[in-house]
């Protein structure tokens, strides 16, 4: 028996893939989550018959769909995608958010950008008035991640936001590496007011890969509740 929170996550998963025809090159998001959505996938994949090429975004997510069944290509391969279907760790009225709580905010940021639509697959406590209660992580080249950091710190002394304390993710007792060798930091913002201008102000910085604002990259939110009903907003 699924929990509330599970049963939130899979109703959410199960409606948004629905949204998924024959033929479809999808990008597959990460998380618990999209591991939801890859396990429906791979269900229409072993039981209607359903064709379909997926791109993962993390390798955790290319080894669960290879294990459901999923034909699993590369980014390169597939060139172009008909829909993303990722988590969010928040997500505003306006259908932007913050994501990389599971460390792939680079990859699912590139994959979402080379899709014709993205998807977004949440539970309801993932939604917020105002984006920066979840510390947003910016990916950082491990090279001289600690002069990056103050130069992100001594950048957020004039922005719109009510923290500015960076933490490098840790893995135990060593940085956090993502799955293209870099390091996170997370930003405890507290409130993001201008999510557009701090995007671009991180972006800048050298040694900055990419930050977990997506902004104007969401087209539909479907929002599940623990009593199984979805809520699909666009
Ligand atoms: C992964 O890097 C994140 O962007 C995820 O989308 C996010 O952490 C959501 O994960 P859950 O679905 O497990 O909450």
């Amino acid at each position: 028996d699924l929990s509330p929170l599970d049963k939130a996550k899979f109703a959410a998963a199960k409606r948004a893939a629905s949204f998924v025809e024959d033929g479809m090159r999808v990008g597959l998001g990460t998380g618990s989550t999209a591991a939801w959505l890859v396990k429906c996938l791979g269900e229409m994949v072993r039981e209607e018959g359903l064709r379909i090429t997926g791109v993962p975004t993390s390798a955790r997510t290319a080894e669960l769909a290879r294990q459901v069944g999923v034909r699993v290509v590369s980014l390169d391969e597939a060139k172009w995608l008909d829909m993303t279907i990722d988590g969010a760790d928040e997500v505003d009225g306006d259908l932007n958010l913050i994501k990389g709580g599971g460390g792939a905010l680079l990859q699912e940021k590139i994959v979402a950008t080379a899709s014709d639509q993205m998807i977004v697959i949440a539970d309801v406590s993932k939604q917020v008035e105002t984006l920066g209660s979840f510390p947003l992580p910016v990916e950082v080249i491990p090279f001289g991640w600690q002069t990056t950091k103050v130069l992100v710190e001594e950048a957020l002394i004039g922005m719109d936001v009510l923290g500015r304390d960076a933490g490098l993710r840790m893995d135990g007792d060593a940085p956090y590496v993502t799955d293209e060798g870099n390091h996170i930091l997370d930003l405890h913002l507290n409130r993001i007011g201008n999510a557009r201008q701090l995007s671009l102000v991180l972006n800048q910085i050298p040694g900055v890969v990419e930050n977990g604002l997506f902004l104007d990259i969401c087209d539909i939110l479907v929002i599940g509740h623990g009593d199984g009903r979805v809520q699909v907003r666009d």
